[in-house]
């Protein structure tokens, strides 16, 4: 049973840390938010230009001209043409994708953006047993999906020559390990 939009909206912000994601949103970003889900994020935003949100389930319409909803898979939408984003953003996202996937499709975002591109990645990163277990679980009933953590430490090793890592950022809300790595192109 999925979870009604309005209890949703009231419940994720409990363990979601909102206000540290927005702070690395510049002003007047041209937002790509993939895997938006029920468009939560954009709720919250104050001063962006436009936004664009992706995902598999799109329960959302948008009568605004610069706010719009893309049913897609994410990895998928990376063939079409970004050059007008600015700011990409991957909110609990990657552990969704399949391991096998998931380096391919960082690397192929990566690498279709401009200089001073910016790539906000929040994923959960759990620190001990209980968070990894409690995490997993959270998943398995809510999505119904046996998840697969990102390999930040493998990411960061990795990354290619033309970016720089502006902030890694870690926050525990209860049992819940958030982990930020902020990406500019240089
Ligand atoms: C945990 S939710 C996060 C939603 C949103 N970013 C937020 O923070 O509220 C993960 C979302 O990723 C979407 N998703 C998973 N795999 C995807 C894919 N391959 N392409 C597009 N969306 C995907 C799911 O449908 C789900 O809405």
């Amino acid at each position: 049973m999925e979870i009604p939009k309005k209890i949703y909206f009231k419940l994720r912000p409990l363990i979601l840390p909102i206000n540290d994601i927005l702070s690395f949103i510049p002003e007047k970003a041209n937002i790509l938010d993939l895997g938006c889900g029920k468009g939560l994020l954009l709720r919250h935003l104050n001063y962006f230009k436009t936004y664009t949100g992706v995902d598999l389930n799109i329960p959302i319409k948008s009568d605004s001209i610069n706010v719009s909803f893309v049913k897609s898979d994410c990895v998928k939408y990376l063939d079409r043409k970004l050059s007008h984003f600015d700011t990409f953003l991957l909110i609990d996202l990657l552990h969704h994708i399949k391991p096998s996937e998931q380096f391919f499709f960082v690397n192929k975002l990566l690498n279709v953006m401009k200089k001073d591109d910016i790539l906000i990645i929040k994923d959960i990163h759990p620190k001990n047993i209980f968070t990894k277990f409690w995490n997993s679980f959270h998943d398995l009933i809510v999505s119904k999906q046996i998840i697969n953590y990102f390999d930040f430490y493998n990411l960061e090793k990795n990354l290619p020559e033309k970016t720089i890592i502006l902030k890694k950022h870690h926050k525990r809300i209860f049992l819940y390990d958030h982990y930020f790595l902020i990406i500019k192109i240089n």
